[in-house]
């Protein structure tokens, strides 16, 4: 803990309870992760809250539709949100439902401190009704004529025709989407939040940090578009918490969801003893900051801070506001297999992938964010197999097999290890202002100095070399510190592989441990840490998300455009495969020596993108081959397999060395790279007829 903790309170907003943590959701739960990792990682006491957002028309017919009771829908679609989260490593202190005895009582707490201060009045409106269903019908529960352009079937408040935006009652041949009926108007006394009473606070709040100019900008358009008396009340029946001395109407989902955050706090707070009061009171220094998309921003840069103001408590220190996912450049898609949960990715990749590659593109705006599949597997097999994870696999088997698993004493290169020590104060400040892309780039910039440092040092020919027993060790140790500092400033991002970096280093990661230099420590014996993303995975995923849809919708249909699917899959192999070449004569083929060799060596050649150099062991001797398939390929992975090599052909002087011979590999190419491997028993040297 650090002498003089900050104190902070950090929230995700809270997912609706009548659908799947998706792709969308998870880059802001990932982001408020690592932020508050982060926080903890450096000592500051950082508490994070979120919980499953119960109320409103939705749910409650979501609930009719499955013909279960909303509570029971809400609490099981709560445990499987909680468990999605659990799984890609977010870590909150508490994932309560907003459809609880603490936020019931909070909300009433918010709402007579607003009616008792004079913020809350009621007015009678006209509004449609479903005249089967008997209910009050919510703006995206009618469709009809476009008042203004004329076009059929549009939504209840905008036309996709022509932008328009309307009242419901504007609509010209309005029908309800949940009967078919014409809805009636219909009047009803409604409760309203005085919100224009709080202009001149919230002009001054957003410009006080609290939200990026890029956005407080946007903020500004509102109010030049004029604060209106905002709406809280529902009639029944409607799924919420019914409004104090106000029978048969409730909360409007959005004055119950915020205040939700609260509630999930008090329930985590009230049984440990943690004074949650002091997070929303004003006046001390405790830090509150939401993480929010940016389709919610009016509710938590207006309503919201009014709210607090208006009830007497504190505002929030900020309000992060990113922007949307999207897959390939466009928005996610559930034809096209892009609109995809949580749990889909989860059964074919591990959540760290996805963790990294968000982190890698993060920033502190509101701009969209692109999941592009194919920078996706490259940069995840580049980053964190080949740069990261690399430089401990090149350094720790020498540790172990010839220092008896202890690292040196002295440090070998002193100005690169305070280099790597420095980075600490610009990580820490990207990571603390949101620029996690920036992080990033800084910390694969410092692992490639790595990696050169060991290119260059090249311990696996020094040790082969008695006299530089201790010049060996003092490199690969420095290896293992280097790798030991990134993986720290990694830890945020990726928690699960940081344990095992610390099981591996024997250690356990602070931020301030960064400053340490573990001489002469023990380390254990190294194990591959991370796998490379499969391409293959990535289409998987893709085609689970496209099935899913299609089960839900029509089962014949999904039947036979799966069939469609593998027709034109098999044209596309068809179209892929060479021709064969022209035919020789036996003698031709019994030219070529084909011999078992076993990798005993793989290495990353530097300044070139596309070579390992490999030393293949073929019975009575080693060979070194450079093989261009770095781009499917991490070293690591190869030493110890067998593969078959051309063993007569004529070496050839390249810009790195002797290439003696050849390895035998098939695909086009790039990600598509198989190396050949002999069955069982096959062993070096054997000739290959
Ligand atoms: N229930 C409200 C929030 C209440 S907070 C007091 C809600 N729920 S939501 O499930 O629709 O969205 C939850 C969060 O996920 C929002 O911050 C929203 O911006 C974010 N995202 C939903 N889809 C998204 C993407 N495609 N991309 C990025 N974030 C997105 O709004
Ligand atoms: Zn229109």
């Amino acid at each position: 803990m650090q002498s003089n903790p900050r104190r902070i309170l950090v929230t995700s907003a809270l997912p609706y309870a009548n659908g799947s943590i998706h792709l969308g959701h998870l880059l802001e739960h990932i982001q408020t992760d690592i932020w508050v990792r982060f926080q903890r990682l450096r000592g500051h006491q950082c508490y994070s809250v979120c919980a499953d957002d119960a109320h409103g028309t939705p749910v409650m017919l979501k609930a009719q539709e499955l013909g279960i009771s909303p509570e029971e829908l809400v609490t099981k679609t709560r445990a499987e949100h909680h468990q999605d989260l659990q799984d890609f490593l977010v870590d909150y202190d508490n994932y309560y439902i907003t459809h609880s005895d603490e936020n019931k009582e909070l909300c009433e707490l918010v709402y007579n401190r607003l009616n008792d201060s004079g913020y809350i009045s009621k007015r009678t409106i006209s509004q449609l009704f479903d005249p089967i269903k008997q209910m009050f019908l919510p703006d995206r529960f009618v469709k009809g004529t476009c008042p203004k352009c004329g076009s059929e079937d549009q939504n209840g408040d905008s036309c996709d025709a022509c932008g328009a935006t309307y009242d419901p009652t504007q609509v010209k041949n309005p029908r309800s989407v949940m009967s078919g009926a014409s809805p009636i108007l219909k009047d009803s006394e409604h409760y309203f939040f005085d919100l224009p009473k709080f202009e001149a606070m919230l002009k001054e709040w957003i410009r006080s940090g609290a939200i990026k100019n890029e956005m407080a900008n946007k903020l500004e358009e509102w109010f030049e578009q004029g604060l209106q008396q905002w709406d809280i009340s529902r009639d029944a029946p409607y799924f919420g918490f019914e409004i104090p001395n106000a029978p048969g109407k409730f909360f409007y989902v959005w004055v119950d969801a915020p205040v939700g955050y609260m509630a999930s706090f008090k329930n985590y707070a009230d049984k440990r003893g943690i004074n949650d009061k002091e997070f929303w009171q004003t006046g001390n220094d405790t830090e509150l900051y939401h993480f929010i998309g940016k389709d919610i921003a009016y509710f938590h840069c207006l309503f919201w801070p009014a709210m607090l103001e208006g009830a007497g408590f504190r505002k929030p220190t900020g309000v992060n506001i990113h922007g949307f996912v999207t897959v390939n450049g466009a928005k996610m898609s559930k034809s096209k297999g892009t609109f995809i949960k949580g749990r889909t990715f989860l059964d074919h990749l591990q959540p760290e992938y996805l963790r990294y590659y968000y982190a890698s593109k993060l920033n502190d705006s509101a701009s969209d964010i692109d999941l592009n599949f194919e920078d996706f597997v490259q940069k995840v097999n580049s980053d964190l197999v080949g740069k990261v994870v690399n430089i401990a696999s090149r350094c720790a088997g020498f540790i172990t097999k010839k220092f008896a698993g202890k690292l040196s004493h002295r440090i070998q290169n002193e100005q690169l290890l305070a280099e790597f020590q420095q980075a600490h104060v610009s990580i820490a400040q990207t990571i603390e202002s949101l620029q996690y892309h920036k992080a990033i780039r800084d910390i694969m910039a410092l692992a490639d100095k790595a990696n050169q440092y060991i290119d260059m040092q090249a311990p696996w020919v020094t040790i082969k070399d008695e006299n530089k027993h201790d010049f060996t060790h003092d490199v690969c140790s420095m290896g293992i510190h280097l790798f030991r500092i990134l993986m720290i400033y990694l830890t945020p991002v990726l928690p699960k592989l940081s344990l095992d970096a610390q099981a591996f280093l024997n250690d356990k990661f602070t931020w301030d441990a960064i400053q340490d230099v573990k001489l002469g420590h023990s380390i254990n014996k190294f194990k591959a840490m991370i796998q490379r993303v499969d391409a293959d995975k990535v289409a998987a995923i893709v085609e689970a998300s496209k099935e899913n849809l299609q089960v839900t919708k029509d089962i014949s249909k999904a039947q036979t455009s799966e069939e469609n699917a593998n027709i034109v899959i098999a044209d596309e192999r068809l179209a892929e495969i060479e021709p064969i070449a022209d035919t020789i004569s036996f003698e031709d083929f019994a030219k070529i020596d084909f011999r078992i060799a076993k990798i005993v060596h793989a290495e990353a050649v530097e300044k070139a993108d596309k070579l390992l150099r490999l030393e293949l062991d073929i019975g009575n001797e080693t060979r070194q081959v450079f093989a261009g398939i770095k781009s499917a390929y991490n070293a690591q992975e190869l030493i110890g397999k067998h593969t078959v090599m051309v063993a007569n052909l004529a070496a050839r002087k390249m810009r790195f060395g002797m290439s003696e011979g050849m390895v035998l590999a098939a695909g086009p190419g790039g990600e598509d790279i198989y190396l050949l491997e002999p069955h069982e028993g096959a062993t070096p040297g054997m000739r290959v007829k």
